[in-house]
């Protein structure tokens, strides 16, 4: 088993894996690490959608485009639950608050969703599996996703995480240095000196565009990201979340 700090610092996405299957004794400690991770008020206001079949993985490719969906084993699509709690209110005969309609639930299932698939990342990273994280499963076509899962209200995707053995070692991607990351005590006042840091970061980011291993390009790191800011002002999430049962009004 690798150690934690080789689990976290050697870790890049991996996008190609092999046939073989993931043992199930490395399955159940992922499920254990992401039942423990923590949640706001230990409400645990997440699922996750276990994916191994083929022909479902072969539909959600086509959908998004995105080979690792298919080559993958398993593909575990991380949700906001408030399915679980609601059903079992309204069991015991408790008035559940329309709480869905508000920001807070919807940062809440976020949150937890999200640290729940890093709980598997870090898992799934310390017994030598690749991952990749995967958005787009969120933003492709929210409803038909909603529909092929079988989603009831109250649930929504947040993300998508495929896994297996890895088929390829990616270089580490050069990240934000310490210095834009990190404030001490209050948020950094010397603005000008933050931009220049974030230049010189855009430049590292730039070469190593122009070298790393598997695909190279000329994208500066600042106009990549914006070029997915101007597509996704596109995306109409409210929508989808009405669509789920929550109505957001503050
Ligand atoms: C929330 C989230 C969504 C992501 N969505 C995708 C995706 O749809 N497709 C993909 O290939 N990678 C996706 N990634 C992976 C990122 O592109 C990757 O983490 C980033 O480029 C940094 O590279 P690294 O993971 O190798 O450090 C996603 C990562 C996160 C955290």
């Amino acid at each position: 088993m690798k150690s934690v700090k080789e689990s976290l610092l050697e870790r890049t996405s991996v996008r190609r894996y092999e046939r073989e299957a993931i043992p199930q004794e490395t399955m159940d400690f992922i499920y254990d690490a992401i039942r423990n991770t923590p949640t706001s008020y230990n409400g645990q206001q997440f699922s996750v959608i276990d994916i191994d079949d083929q022909s479902l993985k072969e539909e959600l490719y086509m959908m998004t485009n995105q080979k690792q969906l298919k080559t993958c084993n398993r593909l575990l699509i991380f949700l906001s639950d408030y399915n679980k709690i609601t059903k079992l209110a309204e069991k015991k005969g408790f008035e559940v608050p329309p709480f869905t309609n508000t920001m807070d639930a919807v940062t809440i299932g976020i949150i937890d969703a999200s640290l729940a698939m890093m709980s598997a990342v870090v898992a799934a990273q310390s017994c030598g599996l690749g991952t990749n994280c995967v958005g787009y499963l969120r933003t492709v076509d929210p409803k038909r996703l909603a529909e092929m899962l079988k989603l009831p209200k109250g649930v929504f995707v947040v993300c998508g995480l495929a896994m297996g053995i890895p088929r390829e070692q990616p270089d580490l991607k050069p990240k934000q240095p310490a210095s834009v990351v990190f404030h001490k005590n209050c948020y950094r006042q010397d603005e000008d000196k933050m931009v220049e840091e974030m230049e010189a970061y855009d430049d590292i980011v730039k070469q190593y565009n122009q070298t790393r291993a598997g695909g190279t390009s000329t994208n500066d790191w600042c106009d990549h990201i914006l070029d997915y800011y101007r597509h996704a002002m596109e995306y109409r999430i409210l929508d989808y979340l009405r669509d789920q049962g929550y109505d957001v009004k503050r």
